[in-house]
């Protein structure tokens, strides 16, 4: 089954053609990055506009690429949120209106379930059940994922997520937007042993970025009026510890206690080099599967958004036409 999904929640105007929910024969990412790098941040109106701009020739490049014609297409998937409302807009009328005209299912996908997906890309074998921790911009949740589609929500943030907290440290640190991967970057050149942070702990499963988030701006700003020399990189590197150190204590701490040896992570943040290898080494001493997706599935792309739609297509689970663009969405348990 060929279904094409199209994602343009944020910046980022994506269209892919997934096979039978795995084989990626096609994933056009469109970014937007370096119109909104100069504003420090996306400038939600100028999204939109773009992706207005790009939508039609994006989707043709990916059916292009993949070599086939629109009429193959058995069915199409798209993100209704959550996002910016004017950008998940366009993405979601064009889904629409190609099923229509197309006569094909149309699938509404939640984003932040979509990047779980990225894992059963990536890994064509891969089934639940998987504890998933899930790391973007706007969200941090760790999941016990039961069956495709069938989750529990364990733990979530209770104030920043996890990528915006890289987005405002590199923001604060004249670093350039996105953070994620400018924090990354720089920190592989400091002392992460420098300076002691707040873990983001809350206690249980949950986290809390805002303090940690504080911590270091105070600190910078106390170095800054001390006139003391310091490092960007050593604050990059002490910072990026206290995330990573938090995500992977309790990443390890679900799956011992729920005996699921099995962890993946999603999200833009999952591209992080330090994330992907603490997890992976701490995965191994207790004998855990780790599975990382591939870095152009981490951040946002349209193949998972297909991956997804097609997992609910089997299950006959289509959207109707009045599926509306939601802008804020929590991700909360979800049984059959
Ligand atoms: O999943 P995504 O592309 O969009 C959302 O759904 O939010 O995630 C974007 C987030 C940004 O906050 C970005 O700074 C972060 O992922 N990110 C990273 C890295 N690459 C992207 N964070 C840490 N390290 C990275 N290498
Ligand atoms: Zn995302």
């Amino acid at each position: 089954m060929l279904v094409l999904g199209i994602e343009t929640s944020c910046d980022e105007t994506a269209a892919a053609i997934v096979k039978d929910g795995r084989e990626v024969l096609s994933n056009i990412v469109y970014s937007q990055i370096e119109i909104h790098n100069q504003f420090g941040g996306v400038v939600p109106e100028i999204a939109s506009r773009k992706h207005v701009e790009k939508i039609s020739y994006v989707v043709d490049m990916a059916l292009k690429e993949a070599d086939i014609d629109i009429d193959k297409i058995d069915a199409v998937a798209a993100t209704y949120g959550p996002g910016l409302v004017g950008s998940l807009l366009v993405g979601l009328s064009f889904a629409k209106a190609l099923s229509y005209a197309r006569k094909i299912p149309f699938i509404a996908i939640n984003h932040i379930e979509g990047h779980i997906y990225a894992n059963f890309i990536t890994y064509p074998k891969l089934k639940p059940p998987l504890i998933v921790l899930v790391v973007s911009g706007g969200h941090t949740n760790l999941i016990i994922l039961e069956d495709f589609d069938r989750y529990e929500v364990v733990g979530k943030t209770r104030d920043d997520a996890a990528g915006e907290a890289f987005d405002k440290i590199a923001r604060y640190l004249g670093l350039g937007y996105p953070g994620g991967p400018a924090i990354d970057k720089v920190a592989r050149h400091g002392d992460e042993e420098k300076y002691k942070y707040p873990l983001a702990d809350v206690g249980g499963y949950n986290f809390s970025f805002s303090g940690l988030k504080s911590a270091v701006i105070n600190h910078v700003h106390t170095l800054n009026q001390r006139r003391e020399n310091f490092k960007v990189e050593d604050v990059a590197a002490s910072f990026q510890k206290a995330v990573v150190d938090t995500l992977v204590e309790k990443t390890i701490k679900l799956s011992l206690e729920s005996n699921i040896k099995r962890v993946a992570i999603a999200g833009g943040v999952a591209a992080n080099s330090k994330l992907r290898e603490e997890l992976s080494k701490r995965c191994s001493e207790h004998q855990i599967e780790f599975y990382v997706p591939d870095f152009k599935y981490c951040t946002d792309n349209a193949a998972m958004i297909a991956s997804a739609g097609y997992f609910k297509l089997i299950k006959g689970q289509t959207s109707s036409y009045t599926t509306n663009a939601v802008p804020y969405i929590s991700l909360v348990s979800k049984k059959e």
